[in-house]
């Protein structure tokens, strides 16, 4: 049962003090790529947190001081959590000890291409069992405009507490970018909008506290809304440009060229890069939460739907391309022997969500193709009708053609071009290098 208790209207000043002096005991529900730096953040800025998680093995691993997330080093969790700043647990009781909480769990679509708000829904559900009054709650999954207001008050308010009032609610977009070595949770402008004013100005004076800036915004809305258009924006651009790479070919244009001389311009130009088709968690999904809200309101969010059909096209460029050099080698890709180099869904990461490495692989399967693939982030694969382990990049020499999907910095490019018959190469990874055994998107 939820508890409700009387509260004075010192309560925002009670939980200013605790967040001032960091006596604030912080939260962190769901503790993956988002949720984990962001705790390490807090431990570090002298917060005691407590991160919660569904998975016994993920709370195992944090409390042994075992990094499971690329971006944080063991060497940095394990001193937060020998020092008693940083523990995981899977138990939602914590939620009874906490002065702040920061919901990072994951948001999917549905097979439909519906948003899915069942992680939502349930660690709000476990986290209003225990919700008390003098809370400040964030919801930082990426998610579709209104989710904070009309899915995760209502929940918190059942008790009778009001917002604002007796608690704090405010929803953040996370931007973080895994493997970006520059930019990373601390220095990330942090956008935070509230429910109402005061959440607002809890929610900024929290995150003032471990991240370098924050950017108030007047609602929950817009800030849901800003997440939005960042990755719908990137999504919409590559898709541009990968339909630029798609005429390019056509009539026997260097697109990379193209973009690189076009980036010279010092305004009003933005380079974005072709590829073999969108992957992770972020931007094949996120329009997607838009475009199902708008269209509730009557509105058809076409240039997504656009973008997603060129993207979601790219796989099967790249299959044509290996295809098309095969033939020209002499040898039909069945019973081919292909390489495939880089299968995360970006450079320098071990995420495989989306990643469209797997509809290449699995394309050249059906064709005939006898695939392998090499990737030092990703020592093994099992998905769908795929069941692998990585191959040195040395075995490009046994291969019929070697096609680059994730442009890993690890790769020695020098040796593939040694080795391999034919590349075909989807990134540009191998820039500048001239050799007729290349093929580029
Ligand atoms: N990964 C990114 O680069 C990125 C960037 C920006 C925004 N986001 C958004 O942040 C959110 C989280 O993404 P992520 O990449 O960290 O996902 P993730 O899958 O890496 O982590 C989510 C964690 O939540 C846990 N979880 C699931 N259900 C739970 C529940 N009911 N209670 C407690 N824990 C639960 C999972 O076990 C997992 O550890 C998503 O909405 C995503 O779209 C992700």
């Amino acid at each position: 049962m939820p508890i409700v208790e009387a509260v004075s209207p010192a309560t925002a000043a009670i939980l200013e003090e605790k967040i001032r002096s960091r006596r604030a005991r912080v939260g962190i529900v769901g503790l993956g790529y988002v949720g984990l730096p962001l705790a390490v953040e807090f431990a570090k800025a002298g917060f005691t947190v407590t991160g919660i998680d569904i998975s016994e093995e993920k709370t195992r691993r944090v409390n042994a001081g075992d990094s499971y997330v690329g971006d944080i080093p063991s060497s940095t969790l394990a001193p937060l959590v020998e020092a008693g700043k940083l523990r995981a647990t899977t138990d939602f009781a914590a939620v009874l000890e906490l002065d702040t909480i920061n919901i990072c769990v994951p948001t999917p679509l549905r097979k439909t291409k519906d948003p899915d708000m069942s992680y939502i829904v349930s660690s709000c559900q476990e986290i209003a069992r225990h919700f008390h009054a003098g809370t400040l709650v964030i919801l930082e999954s990426t998610t579709y405009p209104g989710t904070t207001d009309e899915l995760v008050l209502p929940m918190l308010t059942k008790g009778g507490l009001q917002v604002g009032h007796d608690f704090f609610l405010c929803f953040s977009p996370e931007r973080v970018d895994p493997g970006n070595p520059r930019y990373q949770t601390a220095n990330i402008p942090k956008v935070v909008g509230g429910c109402t004013p005061a959440c607002t100005r809890m929610g900024e004076l929290f995150y003032s506290q471990a991240l370098e800036t924050v950017v108030p915004v007047s609602s929950t809305q817009v800030a849901e809304m800003v997440k939005l258009l960042e990755n719908t924006f990137r999504m919409i651009n590559i898709g541009l440009v990968n339909e630029m790479a798609l005429m390019c070919g056509r009539i026997g244009i260097n697109v990379w060229e193209v973009i690189d001389a076009a980036a010279t311009k010092p305004f009003g130009f933005m380079p974005f890069y072709p590829g073999p088709g969108l992957g992770g968690h972020c931007i094949p999904i996120d329009p997607f939460y838009l475009s199902w809200k708008t269209k509730q309101a009557g509105i058809e969010a076409r240039f997504i739907e656009l973008a997603g059909y060129i993207n979601g096209q790219m796989p099967h460029f790249v299959v044509d391309k290996v295809q098309n050099a095969l033939n020209d080698a002499g040898k039909p890709v069945k019973g081919s022997r292909i390489l495939v180099v880089g299968v995360s869904y970006k450079r320098d990461i071990d995420d495989m969500r989306e990643s469209p490495a797997l509809d290449v692989m699995l394309l050249l399967q059906r064709l005939g193709g006898i695939v392998s693939y090499c990737d030092p982030y990703v020592p093994a694969l099992h998905v769908e009708g795929l069941k692998l382990e990585s191959s040195p990049l040395e075995s490009a020499a046994d291969a019929d053609c070697a096609v680059i999907v994730t442009d890993h910095r690890a790769f020695d490019y020098q040796l593939l071009v040694e080795k391999a018959p034919l590349i075909v190469d989807s990134r540009n990874a191998l820039k500048g290098v001239v050799s007729p055994k290349i093929v580029r998107l």
